[in-house]
């Protein structure tokens, strides 16, 4: 589901964002949703306000569960609101990425939404997330919008 011929060379792809708590509630947050939705020829086709716990957390971001830093991530992203972001477009993957930034906002490039709304060597406070390749994607999109996932594109 998360790629089909996009007619124009390029793969069409979903991927998910997520405004992550240190970032859902700034009086900006708008600026976030805007990017993203500038993005060129891809959409934002859902969108959805919600808490994670600890038990959606830990299946969300299973693959960092040996990691030092798993505890104060889950920490975090259990600690406000998440906005998550459903796009589908050619290359999405990849270009949510690049506007996302580097994972450490010190080390993003300027313009990145990272850079713009991280904090600079704040761990899990980075702003945003988004999935890392296309099988991610799906397992990801699953499980956010899992109760009324159908493949729409
Ligand atoms: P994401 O999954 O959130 O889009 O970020 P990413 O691919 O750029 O980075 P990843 O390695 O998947 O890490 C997931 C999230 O864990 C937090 N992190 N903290 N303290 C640290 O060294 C550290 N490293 C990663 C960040 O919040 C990162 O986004
Ligand atoms: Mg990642």
């Amino acid at each position: 589901m998360s790629k089909d011929s996009g007619g124009n060379g390029e793969a069409n792809e979903c991927t998910l964002a997520l405004i992550k708590p240190d970032a859902s509630n700034r009086p900006d947050v708008g600026e976030i949703i805007s990017a993203y939705s500038a993005l060129p020829q891809i959409e934002i086709v859902r969108m959805k306000f919600f808490y994670m716990d600890r038990n959606f957390t830990q299946k969300f971001y299973a693959e960092h569960k040996e990691q030092l830093f798993f505890g104060e991530l889950v920490e975090h992203m259990c600690s406000g609101a998440c906005i998550a972001i459903y796009m589908h477009g050619p290359n999405a993957v990849e270009e949510v990425r690049k506007l996302n930034g580097a994972t450490n906002p010190a080390m993003a490039e300027p313009g990145t939404l990272r850079a713009r709304f991280g904090t600079p060597n704040g761990g899990p406070k980075n702003a945003v997330h988004s999935s890392a390749d296309i099988f991610a994607a799906e397992r990801e999109l699953r499980l956010v919008f899992e109760e009324l996932f159908i493949n729409v594109k």
